[in-house]
């Protein structure tokens, strides 16, 4: 396979509700190589798959995620507030594209997909969570043995965070669990190429690649991987495609794969 890896942010999310089961199994279908989520941390310690801190936008809840319990979250519908769930849509006749996910359960659906699956998890949020969010993800990982991964193993997963503290506490729990640093605005010591931690992946938004011709070049010849977020226009594919990436992370896998021929 040539070109870059296509990851579905946050599922094929233009199509279903992001973060749901069912618009993480559309984006296999359609042939993504690898999955994004971003984790939050129930009140009782759960890693669950909602990426704003508060429940308000994707679901029918209120207030935020890390008040509530599990069950508490488990009974609210995260699905219905998307154009996607419209009736007469193409939807799954069961409640995967209402219902919370759990990122145990995400392992487990792309454990189950029978091919090899690239997944990203975006650690949310460690001014709010401490350490905690990244010690219960390196053990939910241990549990599924995907913390210590071999190059030959099917489902690969790589932690993802803003924070270059987060980062660095991933690196100590887990050393071999590949990293992306993610990167909203252009930091000082991003001139020097390097990034800290020993993280060998960056990852730009979108927004800051646009003007910035050399940033992507820089970043490869330093020796490190980039992908991009959140690519989901035509222009900004272009873009990211004339300019060299390891991977295109998009709410719109399929888009992104037909324009790559695959
Ligand atoms: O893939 C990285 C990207 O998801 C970061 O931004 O806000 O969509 O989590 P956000
Ligand atoms: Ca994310």
């Amino acid at each position: 396979m040539g070109g870059p890896l296509v990851f579905a942010h946050r599922g094929a999310s233009y199509d279903l509700p992001e973060h749901t089961l069912a618009a993480y199994l559309r984006a296999l279908d359609e042939g993504a190589d690898g999955l994004e989520c971003d984790v939050r941390l129930t009140r009782d310690g759960h890693l669950v798959c909602v990426h704003d801190r508060r429940l308000d936008r994707t679901s029918n809840g209120r207030g935020l995620v890390s008040a509530r319990t599990l069950a508490e979250l488990d009974a609210l519908d995260f699905g219905s507030w998307h154009p996607g769930s419209a009736p007469g849509g193409d939807l799954p006749p069961d409640d995967s594209h209402t219902r919370l996910l759990t990122l145990a359960r995400l392992l487990d659906a792309v454990l189950d997909a029978g091919r090899p699956v690239r997944l990203l998890v975006e650690t949310k949020h460690p001014s709010r969570y401490g350490s905690n969010v990244e010690r219960r993800l390196v053990s939910l990982l241990r549990r599924y043995g995907l913390a210590d991964p071999a190059p030959d193993d099917p489902v690969q997963v790589t932690v993802m965070s803003f924070s270059p503290l987060a980062v660095r506490r991933v690196r100590e729990l887990a050393p071999t669990l590949p990293t992306v640093l993610l990167l909203e605005v252009l930091p000082r010591w991003l001139r020097l190429g390097r990034l800290p931690f020993g993280s060998r992946i960056a990852g730009p938004g979108i927004g800051l690649v646009r003007g910035r011709p050399q940033l992507l070049p820089a970043l490869r010849a330093a020796g490190n991987q980039v992908y991009v977020w959140t690519v989901n226009e035509p222009t900004d594919l272009e873009l990211v495609l004339s300019a060299g990436v390891d991977g295109i992370i998009t709410d719109r896998p399929a888009y992104a794969l037909a324009r790559l021929g695959r």
